[in-house]
């Protein structure tokens, strides 16, 4: 399948191999260093001014500490033309805004102020490349009440992700993704996160890359920091919202479909379906697209320079980019 595009001029560190350590929401060539997120010189946004992260404080009675009352959202920005732009920013921060009204966090700021302030952050750090993890945390508070006040911090790493070049091996997980009638699942939450920890870690002592975590009702919904698609047929198929965390990169994915005539569908499936297709992927602001190579073992049938999820995963680089991205007609006929 012949992929046209000027990714390929892109340089090297985007083609590094991910570490398989590497989890979606770890700096992939920084994991050695204890700690990998910030140094003595990085500055972040907190509560109203911008600090030190080594002098940042918070509090230890803080309803988010307790109880992982706290709504969070994950960005990436990129060089773009000699500047710094996010991905997406103004859906990352309108869900940001979207989780704290639900979550009934009292957060004032606006999706203008938001991007305005992350830019700020990035300058003073001077990243161009960087992972975005903005977090409204609630004040001290035992009661199990709705928060009193928040506290926004904005905080952001370094960021050269690798797993672009790498390959998924994935487990169904023994865990389920928390049920849609106790969780406003599709906020992001950091208490939702437990499950996921537990999901991802399961794999990880299994010999496995990452989790497939199922529904309650047994279908396929994510995995524990991405959506997934797979592909059979020439189809890419993904699960419907509703039991998923409904990922601002999966939309970007379907919006690519669409311009690139791919097939695209969403439907409830089960691991047994998707087990032995042509291909399938995870995909996420951290993860970006990233293949899978098998799941519980069973390999997926194509290889994945000849998939069409291949043409999706140069086509998502090329947009996060702004470049030029276009595919012969034969390679989707
Ligand atoms: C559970 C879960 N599902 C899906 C996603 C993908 O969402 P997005 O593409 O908006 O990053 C994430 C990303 O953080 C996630 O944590």
């Amino acid at each position: 399948m012949e992929v046209v595009h000027d990714y390929k001029k892109l340089k090297q560190k985007y083609q590094q191999p991910a570490s398989k350590k590497a989890g979606f929401f770890i700096p992939v060539n920084q994991n050695k260093n204890k700690n990998m997120y910030y140094n003595e010189n990085t500055v972040i946004y907190f509560n109203g001014q911008f600090v030190k992260a080594a002098e940042a404080k918070t509090d230890l009675y803080s309803q988010s500490l307790h109880y992982g009352y706290a709504v969070f959202e994950g960005i990436r920005s990129y060089p773009i033309n000699g500047s710094t732009k996010m991905f997406k920013g103004k859906e990352h921060y309108d869900r940001l805004r979207h989780s704290a009204k639900v979550m009934r966090i009292p957060f004032e700021y606006t999706t203008e102020k938001l991007m305005e302030l992350t830019y700020e952050v990035l300058k003073r750090n001077n990243f161009t490349d960087a992972y975005i993890r903005p977090i409204v945390l609630c004040s001290p508070n035992m009661a199990l009440s709705k928060g009193k006040e928040s506290y926004l911090a904005i905080e952001t790493w370094e960021w050269t992700n690798g797993y672009m070049s790498n390959k998924m091996k994935i487990m169904t997980s023994s865990y389920r993704r928390p049920n849609a009638d106790a969780f406003h699942v599709d906020a992001k939450v950091s208490g939702h996160y437990v499950n996921s920890i537990l999901a991802c870690q399961e794999a990880k002592d299994n010999g496995f890359d990452e989790a497939l975590v199922l529904d309650s009702n047994g279908f396929v919904a994510e995995s524990s920091g991405a959506n997934i698609f797979y592909e059979n047929d020439g189809v890419l198929y993904t699960a419907p919202k509703g039991n998923i965390l409904p990922g601002i990169t999966r939309a970007t994915v379907i919006e690519l479909c669409k311009e690139l005539n791919i097939p695209v569908e969403e439907k409830l499936f089960t691991p047994a379906e998707m087990k032995g297709a042509d291909a399938g992927f995870f995909c996420g602001t951290a993860a970006e697209v990233v293949a899978l190579s098998s799941l519980d073992n069973v390999e997926f049938k194509k290889n994945w320079e000849d998939s069409l999820s291949y043409v999706i995963q140069q086509a998502y680089k090329c947009k996060v980019l702004e470049q030029q991205f276009r595919i012969e007609e034969k390679a989707v006929a």
